[in-house]
């Protein structure tokens, strides 16, 4: 059998770089004769990626359990396919993953909902923000139905600071592009990663989306050849499922 290829997931908040940074990283893979598979999620094309677009263009309004689910659903239509890649030899490059999926359902909260207690030591009370108001969807809740899933090898976390991506060209467009949720998203991704790191779901590594796009894609480089040689023992195993 020959090696088989290693799973990398890139994520991050909206517009923390990863798909310019996906689209480099396949590009370098490919100049390397590295064979190689870049793929995105959500998968806007398949019947279930249409229904999640047009959730997000705000054109049709869906429970938020059951859009949970899709995103979900639109993972596993193509998981049995990622698993045939990686055992052929093919490194496959994700653009966001299961972790998205947690972090931004597990971080909506019920605008209208009574929120936590807001009031300060000098009993006045501040304005309720996103923040302090209870979720919607328990964080166990979010991570079950993509349970089982394929296992990244490696995830690539491009930290950026909500208010610095709001910035960035295209910002505001899709729903969920709001400096508020960003924020609670970026707190669940910690959460994700300290489980990710304590479960031993492949390695969980950190870069700053911040700095000027040479130098991450430098920092990715240096990761994902480590991750093609396999880490201490030099083999990657089989392949692995979320979170077992
Ligand atoms: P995109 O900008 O990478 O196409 O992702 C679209 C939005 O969907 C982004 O705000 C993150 C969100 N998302 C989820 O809410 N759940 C998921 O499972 C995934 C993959 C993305
Ligand atoms: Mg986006």
């Amino acid at each position: 059998m020959s090696k088989r290829g290693a799973f990398v997931v890139i994520e991050g908040l909206d517009r923390s770089g990863k798909s310019t940074q996906a689209a480099t990283l396949i590009k370098r893979l490919q100049e390397s004769n590295v064979p190689s598979k870049l793929i995105k999620f959500p998968d806007r094309t398949t019947p279930i990626g249409k229904l999640i677009d047009s959730y997000l263009r705000s054109e049709t309004e869906l429970d938020d359990h059951a859009i949970h689910l899709l995103f979900s659903a639109n993972r596993w239509e193509v998981a049995s396919s990622i698993v045939k890649d990686l055992e052929n030899g093919t490194t496959v490059i994700c653009d966001r993953y299961a972790f998205s999926g947690i972090a931004f359902s597990a971080s909506k909260v019920d605008p209208s909902s009574k929120p936590v207690d807001t009031s300060t030591s000098d009993g006045s009370s501040v304005a309720p923000t996103h923040s302090t108001r209870p979720p919607l969807l328990p964080y166990s809740w979010c991570r079950a139905p993509d349970v089982s899933l394929p296992a990244p090898d490696l995830t690539l976390f491009l930290d950026i600071l909500p208010h610095i991506a709001s910035q960035r060209a295209g910002y505001g467009g899709e729903r969920y592009e709001n400096q508020e949720h960003q924020e609670r998203v970026r707190e669940l991704f910690s959460r994700i990663a300290e489980e990710v790191e304590a479960e031993g779901v492949g390695r969980w590594v950190v870069l700053d989306g911040g700095l000027e796009l040479k130098e991450v894609e430098e920092a990715i480089w240096r990761e994902v050849k480590e991750a093609l040689r396999g880490g201490d023992d030099g083999e990657l195993g089989s392949v692995k499922r979320l979170w077992d």
